[in-house]
């Protein structure tokens, strides 16, 4: 019985060590410690073994179990090792990885953080208003007669209620005022609706730059100077820039900004509207705040607006305005 047990441990011992991948060690686990396997079979030869040898008997067997138990998980081991060492040694550490790719900010978005940041350079603050105004905010306030045709149901996207959906930033203007006492130095980006056909020019929803500054003495060289500095930034040192009069009913006397470069072609391009904040509109703000912090007599300020959309597609030559809202990878890649 002895001599049995000695063989087979020699036998299991020499296969384990001989097996090269796991499928074979599995083979060998099942051979010899399954229930039909060598192990179990010669346990069951205790039966006739005398009384007295059975401890020894037993022990040997224990040991025999143990010994090829032992032996097979340290050969599972090592092939696991091998295998990971197999697959480290096949990677080249050195080979530059591949990135997700990390998008990029829209072109709006980069031309609006721009134009905020040279605003912010001159001092000017941000603030915004509801996109949902009402209709003394975006007109009465501003000078702008009930028969005025911005006011127009054709226009305007009218809410039940008689609210509407703001048809430029200017709102933000009188909601700035109403709150604030001067001197007061504002940009109000935002978006602005209208009940435009969509076209290579126009979206019913699109994004304006509102700018606002109230204090003493704001004078029109004041209004020059400021967008002429901003235009310039944009557009580059040597654009040429005019001041055509024009009529907004907020601002008096009101301008048409026209933009010139050679490096796009040299051509007017009409980019905003400006103006000396019309007494009127402080009228309108003195009534409802009740006091007379704004008071014509007193103050004066300019205030102008242009749409972001506008200035990007003629800043980077883009010939359709939707395609700054059709998320189309191919555009977009390029800014
Ligand atoms: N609100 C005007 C528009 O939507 C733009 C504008 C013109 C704003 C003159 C101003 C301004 O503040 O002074 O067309």
């Amino acid at each position: 019985m002895e001599q049995q047990v000695e063989a087979l441990r020699g036998e299991a011992l020499a296969e384990i060590a001989a097996a090269k991948d796991r499928a074979t060690l599995e083979a060998a686990r099942i051979r010899y410690l399954g229930k039909s396997g060598a192990v179990t079979a010669i346990s069951e030869g205790m039966r006739n073994v005398p009384k007295e040898d059975r401890p020894r008997f037993g022990k040997l067997l224990n040991d025999l179990r143990q010994a090829v138990t032992q032996a097979l998980d340290d050969s599972e081991r090592l092939l696991l090792e091998a295998a990971d060492s197999a697959a480290v040694s096949s990677l080249d550490l050195s080979l530059p990885g591949t990135w997700p790719s990390p998008g990029t900010l829209h072109p709006l978005t980069q031309l609006m953080d721009r134009v905020v940041r040279c605003f912010r350079r001159m001092g000017f603050a941000i603030a915004d208003g509801p996109d949902i105004e009402t209709e003394w905010h975006c007109f009465d306030a501003l000078n702008t007669p009930a028969d005025h045709p911005a006011r127009n149901e054709q226009d305007t996207f009218y809410l039940p209620d008689g609210r509407l959906l703001r048809s430029h930033t200017s709102s933000v203007q009188i909601r700035v005022m109403e709150n604030c006492p001067p001197p007061i130095r504002i940009i109000a980006p935002g978006a602005a609706y209208r009940r435009d056909e969509v076209d290579a020019t126009h979206l019913a929803q699109f994004t304006q730059m509102e700018g606002l500054y109230v204090a003493e003495k704001v004078s029109l060289a004041d209004l020059k100077g400021t967008l002429e500095f901003f235009f310039r930034e944009l557009f580059g040192s040597g654009t040429n820039i005019q001041f055509r009069p024009h009529f907004f009913p907020f601002t008096e006397p009101s301008y048409e900004i026209d933009i010139r470069t050679e490096a796009l072609g040299n051509e007017w391009m009409e980019l905003a509207g400006c103006g000396m904040v019309d007494p009127a509109v402080f009228e309108a703000i003195c009534e409802r705040r009740g006091d007379r912090v704004f008071d014509p007599e007193k103050v004066s300020g300019f205030a102008f607006g242009f749409g972001l959309e506008r200035l990007a597609m003629n800043l980077s030559r883009i010939p359709d305005i939707r395609m700054l809202v059709e998320n189309d990878l191919r555009f977009l890649n390029q800014f």
